[in-house]
């Protein structure tokens, strides 16, 4: 018999094999200061494009006065324990309220994290005699919530209408044996290439069959749809969303999170969500800093309008010098390059030492190789010098990409560490 810890000591996992590399720099880097449009990274004032802050509320005046003279009045322990026990207030249910009303649902209910809330929701919602069909490109919380699901599950393609269609069908004919339902999870939009998840023409077909659909929002809500409700507002179908997720941790710029739905529905899962029947209630100061959150997103539309004239400016700027932006019909920007692992770590060096410009860098296995993928969060308080110095830097990397500056440059690297 061998000992537990043999193999952590042997392998830390696809992503903990880079440690010694990535750590301080490509992982785990630390950005200091106030959370805004430039902050610091090793001493460095960088522009940042990774921070989901999408309607830049994380930093403003009066949220940080809210979110203080709440920690003063409540401390970060009210209440106590969890919501079904000694953890229930009346600001707890006010701003369920108010956010199903947001999102056009009767009901709506707290949940202290989007990842276990997603877990859990998954798994109160389906039994061993139910279907799932979901997207093979999901989110993890999603998948980490099929993967409690003790009966069947299908994956379709990415985003294809085609390949849902045909999982429909042979999710059906397998609940005819089972006698169970059919859920299908999508997210609203996917959060590494920006699409829109296909709701309208998957809550199409409903007419041929009988599903119910739950919808992780987590970048849509704040930032699409009219009143910013998010995809299913902007695509026009909100009332055909069953269930409705949306974070706290994106454009509302805290922690927590919400599922919204038919009031039955959501008196179910009061009593059924594992992961908010055995932890602690979402904390008094969070819940009313989200009440503020959820009111400025209420009053402020210009906010929002920011928000896309900066995503436009920048989307379009890099389109017109040629970058490719695959699918994205959201905020996430992402930008495809061709090069290599090696290539890509010494382009963003240059991105972040020489042009101040800090965005996440997404390489194989997640994208296909010898594909490099810049992601950029444009967030309502970038100013138009932010996008234009960025446009400027991007051009550069691109020609120092195409003339072999940044393969030089690794061989170089590989060289003088002997490999
Ligand atoms: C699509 C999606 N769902 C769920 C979550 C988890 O939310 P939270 O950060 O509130 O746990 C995230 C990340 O924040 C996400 O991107």
């Amino acid at each position: 018999m061998r000992d537990l810890f043999d193999k952590i000591y042997k392998d830390k996992g696809p992503l903990g094999k880079w440690a010694d590399q990535a750590e301080g720099y490509f992982v785990f880097p630390k950005l200091e200061g106030p959370i805004s449009n430039r902050m610091r990274f090793q001493g460095r004032e960088v522009i940042t494009w990774s921070i989901n802050d999408y309607l830049g509320l994380a930093n403003k005046d009066e949220i940080r006065k809210v979110d203080a003279e709440a920690a003063a009045a409540y401390g970060s322990a009210y209440p106590m324990g969890a919501r079904m026990m000694s953890g229930h207030t009346d600001l707890h249910e006010q701003l369920q309220d108010e956010l199903a009303q947001f999102v056009d649902k009767e009901a709506a209910y707290l949940l202290n994290f989007g990842y276990q809330g997603m877990v859990s929701t998954i798994d109160a919602l389906v039994g061993k005699d139910d279907i799932i069909v979901y997207d093979v490109d999901a989110h993890a919380c999603i998948i980490d919530g099929v993967r409690l699901h003790q009966g069947k599950r299908y994956t379709y393609r990415h985003n294809d209408i085609e390949s849902i269609d045909k999982n429909l069908m042979r999710a059906t004919k397998m609940a005819e044996k089972t006698g169970g339902g059919i859920l299908l999870i999508s997210e609203g939009v996917f959060g590494m290439r920006g699409e829109q998840g296909r709701l309208k023409e998957i809550v199409a077909l409903k007419e041929k069959y009988n599903f119910r659909l739950f919808v992780d929002d987590a970048h849509g809500f704040g930032t699409l749809g009219k009143t910013g409700a998010g995809t299913g507002e902007e695509q026009g179908i909100q009332d055909q969303i069953d269930v409705y997720f949306a974070t706290f941790a994106k454009s509302m710029a805290s922690t927590g999170a919400f599922i919204a739905a038919d009031q039955e529905i959501i008196d179910y899962l009061k009593y059924n969500l594992r992961s908010q029947m055995f932890a602690k209630s979402l904390q008094m100061q969070l819940v009313i800093g989200a009440l503020k959150r959820l009111d400025m997103l209420r009053t402020m539309p210009e906010l929002k309008e920011k928000l896309w004239e900066n995503v436009n400016a920048l989307q379009n700027g890099l389109r017109e010098r040629g970058f490719d932006l695959g699918t994205t019909q959201s905020c996430v920007t992402p930008v495809y390059l061709k090069g290599s692992i090696p290539e890509a770590m010494a382009l963003v060096k240059d991105l972040r030492e020489n042009h101040g410009i800090f965005c996440s860098i997404v390489v194989y296995p997640v994208i296909p190789k010898g594909l490099i993928l810049l992601r950029l969060i444009p967030t309502a308080s970038h100013t138009m010098q932010d996008i234009e110095e960025t446009l400027v830097a991007f051009s550069a990397i691109r020609e120092r990409l195409e003339n072999g500056t940044y393969k030089k440059i690794s061989a170089a690297v590989a060289a003088a560490m002997g490999d």
